[in-house]
């Protein structure tokens, strides 16, 4: 079986280059720049490295952006009254909190605190259980990137057995929402699943959002197969790995995601989709 690699890399680059020609023509329309608001806190570098690179996406496609960074001992009222002020400012279309919060913060608290419609991470309740509902406005980053991903292969989904590996409100749920939605048979595996091989062999898509190097293995994938492997593994050499065994996988799939350059791309991709999105309902 030969594969075909879905460049992620190049379908977020030109996702890029579509809001930022739709910014410019927001903005010879007098209307205001979309505006994105970041919220990290502590030290984490992963975060800081993910919220970096948000701020610059934003920046190369002309919107306008900050970001405020709080000490790990923030307090949830600190939280709090930053999100009501940028609920309140004009100029912000989308909030974001970087997550994972600290312990001593409660994370649904703060999502919940952030006005739906500038929820451009799609992690709000009302958010989600539009999506459940078959009726989304803004969606969760990932899982919108992975279905971009899937449409540019050009397969339909309808009907499709989907396994997606991973339960985690930031991925795995809403994924198999999206999937559901897109009519796929869904099957959703998490750590207690009996027998995950034989889920994943009987999958025509399989969706890994595990954080386990090399977890998903080559013979479980079914001949024709398409793999979306939304891991991103620091290995002890420094390189990167996804939760897929790649090579042995590439003998049995028909797509497959490399990593990097698969999924990890889609996701500011979309986070700029969604500002643009926000920004457009805010100004309605
Ligand atoms: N942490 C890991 N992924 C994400 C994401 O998509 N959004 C936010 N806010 N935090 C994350």
């Amino acid at each position: 079986m030969t594969f075909q690699k879905i460049d992620g890399k190049k379908i977020a680059s030109e996702l890029r280059v579509n809001i930022k020609k739709q910014t410019e023509r927001r903005i010879a329309h007098g209307l205001a720049k979309p505006g994105l608001a970041v919220i990290l806190v502590g030290e984490n570098p992963a975060s800081e490295v993910y919220v970096r690179n948000k701020c610059n996406a934003c920046e190369e496609v002309g919107f306008y952006s900050l970001s405020k960074t709080f000490p790990y001992g923030v307090t949830e009222q600190e939280l709090l009254a930053l999100i009501d002020e940028l609920n309140n400012n004009s100029s912000i279309h989308g909030i974001l909190v970087q997550l994972p919060l600290p312990e001593h913060i409660n994370e649904e608290k703060i999502i919940e605190a952030i006005d739906p419609l500038k929820d451009v991470d799609g992690f709000h309740p009302y958010n989600i259980g539009r999506l459940a509902l078959r009726m989304p406005i803004l969606r969760p980053c990932t899982p919108k990137g992975i279905m971009t991903l899937l449409k540019s292969t050009g397969i339909p989904l309808e009907g499709k057995e989907a396994v997606v590996i991973g339960a985690s409100n930031i991925v795995g749920r809403p994924v198999s929402l999206e999937l559901l939605m897109a009519r796929c048979t869904v099957t959703t595996c998490h750590s207690r699943t009996v027998d995950l091989a034989a889920h994943v062999k009987r999958a025509d898509i399989i969706i890994a959002a595990v954080g386990i190097p090399g977890f998903v293995k080559g013979e479980w994938v079914k001949p024709g197969a398409v793999v979306i492997d939304v891991g991103i593994n620091r290995l002890e050499t420094g390189k990167l790995a996804g939760d897929v065994d790649y090579q042995a996988a590439t003998k049995n799939a028909s797509w497959i995601t490399p990593v990097p350059g698969g999924v990890g791309p889609m996701t500011i991709a979309s986070l700029l989709e969604n500002t643009l999105q926000a920004a457009e309902l805010q100004s309605d």
